[in-house]
């Protein structure tokens, strides 16, 4: 990324010609916190890796493939009904809106509230958090695309980017938060994070979330689990990942993807399988991971709702719902919602 830098306390700005900018938290900040939470997650007895870390520049681009693939209904699901809303949608916004992504990826879906915003404004503003620099590629291609957009990318974790919004100035922000990817946090930690996007909104601000809707178990699992093994890549990746920036020695070949519904808890359950006994060395989270055969890694949840528990889920934590849209299957949803 080349440009000019300025520092901050937390983050360093690029700022790259009159139309973009970009925020990014020191890289030591980042650094330390992904030795120090696989060795932590990874040190007890039931394993985790927490599902942002699969999102480095390879993770981000097998992650795209899995949104094209046909096992893959929630990515195509969503886009029929965003461009089902469009109309709809523009009557709640007006010239004060400035449009904030939580997760934004390759900003496909983006580009559908983006046409909303441009039939409406002037010029828009868009605010792309993510924790993966797959976001820089996605802002240049959406400013040849859309010419009155102005972009200030903030590559961070949600909460980060949360806080950074919080305070920021006194323009209306609809907060997109698509793919589901709020089924990634357990329902505790959902709520939670509801309640700090709550608190992040002014009155007057929007959120709209899409959903996966509780289904038959064959068309969730093979969602998860596709002919091709795009997913288990995917799955796979975060060990090389791991391999690569901590100075770790998996072997990708002794482990396999593992995914299941859990139709009692509502979710997608996805695993690294140990296919062998073994032992792993994680360098820079100065630790000698030991493995029993077929002990299973924990990478992601991914809960399913039914339209009454969205509601329920939106309404507690503080939330009005101001309409969902769902698609003729029934297979997803998206709700737009305000403050209290
Ligand atoms: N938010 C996506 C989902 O729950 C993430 C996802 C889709 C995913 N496929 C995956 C994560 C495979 C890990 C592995 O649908």
């Amino acid at each position: 990324m080349n440009g000019t830098i300025q520092k901050n306390h937390d983050y360093k700005k690029y700022i790259i010609d009159s139309k973009l900018q970009y925020f990014k938290p020191h890289a030591s900040k980042i650094e330390k916190t992904f030795a120090e939470e696989i060795s932590s997650s990874l040190n007890r007895d039931s394993k985790f890796i927490a599902p942002k870390f699969f999102y480095d520049k390879r993770g981000s681009v097998l992650f795209e493939k899995i949104c094209t693939l046909p096992e893959y209904y929630p990515t195509r699901t969503e886009i029929d009904i965003l461009k089902n809303l469009q109309a709809e949608l523009s009557l709640f916004i007006d010239e004060s809106f400035r449009l904030v992504e939580l997760g934004s990826g390759a900003s496909v879906k983006t580009r559908l509230l983006l046409d909303v915003f441009a039939q409406i404004q002037k010029t828009t503003e868009y605010f792309p958090i993510d924790i993966s620099e797959i976001l820089t590629e996605s802002s240049e291609q959406l400013l040849r695309d859309y010419a009155n957009l102005r972009i200030t990318g903030i590559i961070d974790t949600y909460e980060g980017g949360l806080e950074f919004l919080k305070n920021y100035d006194e323009r209306k922000n609809l907060i997109l938060f698509l793919g589901s990817s709020f089924g990634n946090f357990s329902p505790s930690a959902g709520k939670n994070f509801l309640g700090k996007i709550n608190s992040t909104m002014k009155s007057g601000d929007l959120f709209l979330i899409g959903l996966d809707l509780v289904k038959d178990s064959h068309i969730l699992e093979s969602a998860y689990n596709d002919a091709q093994g795009v997913t288990a890549e995917f799955n796979l990746n975060v060990l090389s990942r791991i391999n690569d920036e901590l100075d770790a020695d998996f072997n990708l070949s002794n482990f396999s993807h593992h995914s299941i519904y859990n139709s009692g808890d509502q979710r997608i359950e996805m695993y690294l399988k140990s296919m062998v006994k073994q032992s792993v060395i994680i360098s820079k989270s100065n630790l000698l991971l030991n493995l029993e055969k077929n002990e299973l890694i924990h990478t992601e949840h991914s809960h399913k709702y039914t339209v009454e528990q969205i509601r329920t889920l939106l309404e507690s934590t503080g939330f009005k719902i101001n309409h969902m849209w769902l698609d003729d299957k029934n297979y997803f949803s998206l709700t737009l919602v305000s403050k209290n």
